[in-house]
């Protein structure tokens, strides 16, 4: 096994047996390429990512994969997770404290898969990097935040709620190949 996979299975292991942590749900750790350019973050699990331990698999999720599909990327060239692990009672907004809470788990998980560009998904993931940016006025934009290049897009759910923000989340996602490639750019030139 590799080395980066070897150190996110241990990272797993030790969310599981945090007891500090919040929320008694199931763990949905994150999936897909641990090699991969784009990391997306979003918020928390939903119903059925709590019933299957996988990120971004309801409705939001499938709006998700088949737009990725329409850019000739597939769910498992990329790797999907979110900030808070484990679903908020009722689909409620992650607390802050969940948030803190969840972050230095995070934060190795981003260092471990160490992308080219995290694409953040709804504004808690956006406003987690970025505190002052606005969803509408700042998605499909590309930021530097330290080490990293964060992409903001609005969350799926969102884009699902009519067709004016179907289409702002479309245009980003189409946007996505050439954010990668001048995040890739940028950092190689570091
Ligand atoms: N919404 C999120 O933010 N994350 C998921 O995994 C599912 C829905």
């Amino acid at each position: 096994m590799n080395e980066k996979q070897k150190k996110l299975d241990s990272l797993r292991r030790e969310i599981e047996s945090d007891k500090n942590l919040p929320l008694s749900t199931n763990l949905v750790f994150g999936e897909g390429d641990i090699d991969c350019k784009i990391l997306f973050i979003g918020e928390a699990p939903g119903e059925k990512e709590d019933e299957t331990g996988r990120p971004f698999v309801g409705r939001a999720g499938q709006l998700l994969t088949k737009s990725l599909e329409e850019i000739g990327l597939k769910r498992e060239d990329v790797y999907i997770t979110n900030i808070v692990k484990r679903r908020p009672p009722m689909n409620r907004d992650p607390l802050p404290e969940e948030i803190l809470l969840y972050k230095p788990y995070l934060t190795k998980q981003i260092e471990i898969i160490n992308p080219v560009l995290i694409a953040t998904l709804g504004r808690f993931s956006m406003n987690y990097f970025l505190p002052d940016a606005k969803i509408m006025k700042d998605q499909g934009k590309l930021f530097r935040v330290k080490d990293f290049f964060v992409y903001p897009i609005l969350h799926p759910a969102a884009a699902l709620r009519g067709n004016t923000m179907m289409a702002v989340f479309k245009e980003s996602i189409k946007k996505l190949p050439k954010a990668v490639e001048k995040a890739g750019k940028l950092k190689s030139t570091k």
